[in-house]
């Protein structure tokens, strides 16, 4: 059995971020090579959401091993917080961020996707950042990406697209409110 649990206050806080890194590493488009690259990759995509908005990350978690199989996470402000945040790109969707603010990461490890769970972790996160009155959410991904047809499935829709260094990109969102989930 998997659960969806809060980041924080589950299990031993580093077991877990290291958990967390190794799904990080293993869902990257391009593989990381060892060292300061590989930091700083952890850093930009993982370690600075868990650091600076704890309160939006949520893990899936096997009960019988303890093991992390997956994660979201969320900047609730991307607006707010884009100048704080060591991540390429934020000032390309800023017409799109009164409308969308919150920004996602969401990854689960190779043996455990197309199983639901990152659905299930979409659909927490989605409710916890309603119940604080945020109006909706968004995140990039590259064009054809197999992830665009998991967006569509829960709920959101491609709003924008663009290139970022010669790649195509597409902007994706979700209104929220009362009736997200
Ligand atoms: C995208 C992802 C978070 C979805 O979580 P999941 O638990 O696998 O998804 P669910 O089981 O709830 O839904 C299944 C859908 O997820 C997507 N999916 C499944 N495996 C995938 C994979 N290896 N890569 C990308 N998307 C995948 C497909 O859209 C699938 O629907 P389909 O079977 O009809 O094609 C997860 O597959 C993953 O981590 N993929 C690789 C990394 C990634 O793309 N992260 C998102 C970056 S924007």
């Amino acid at each position: 059995m998997t659960r969806i649990l809060p980041f924080t206050g589950h299990g031993e806080p580093e077991t877990l971020r290291q958990q967390l890194a190794k799904i990080c590493l293993e869902s990257a488009a391009i593989p990381v090579e060892e060292g300061e690259k590989r930091e700083i990759f952890l850093k930009r995509w993982l370690f600075q959401y868990l650091d600076l908005f704890p309160e939006y990350a949520f893990v899936a978690v096997d009960e019988r091993s303890g093991q992390a199989l997956g994660y979201v996470l969320a900047c609730p402000q991307t607006e707010v917080y884009k100048e704080k945040l060591d991540q390429k790109g934020l000032d390309l969707w800023c017409d799109h961020y009164p409308e969308y603010p919150a920004h996602l990461h969401i990854n689960c490890a190779q043996e455990a996707r197309g199983l639901g769970l990152g659905g299930r972790l979409l659909r927490t996160l989605e409710e916890s950042l309603s119940q604080k009155g945020i109006s909706g959410l968004h995140l990039v991904t590259s064009e054809g990406n197999r992830n665009v047809s998991f967006y569509l499935k829960n709920g959101h829709a491609i709003l924008d697209q663009k290139k970022l260094n010669d790649t195509p990109v597409v902007l994706m969102g979700k209104k929220l409110g009362k009736n997200c989930m």
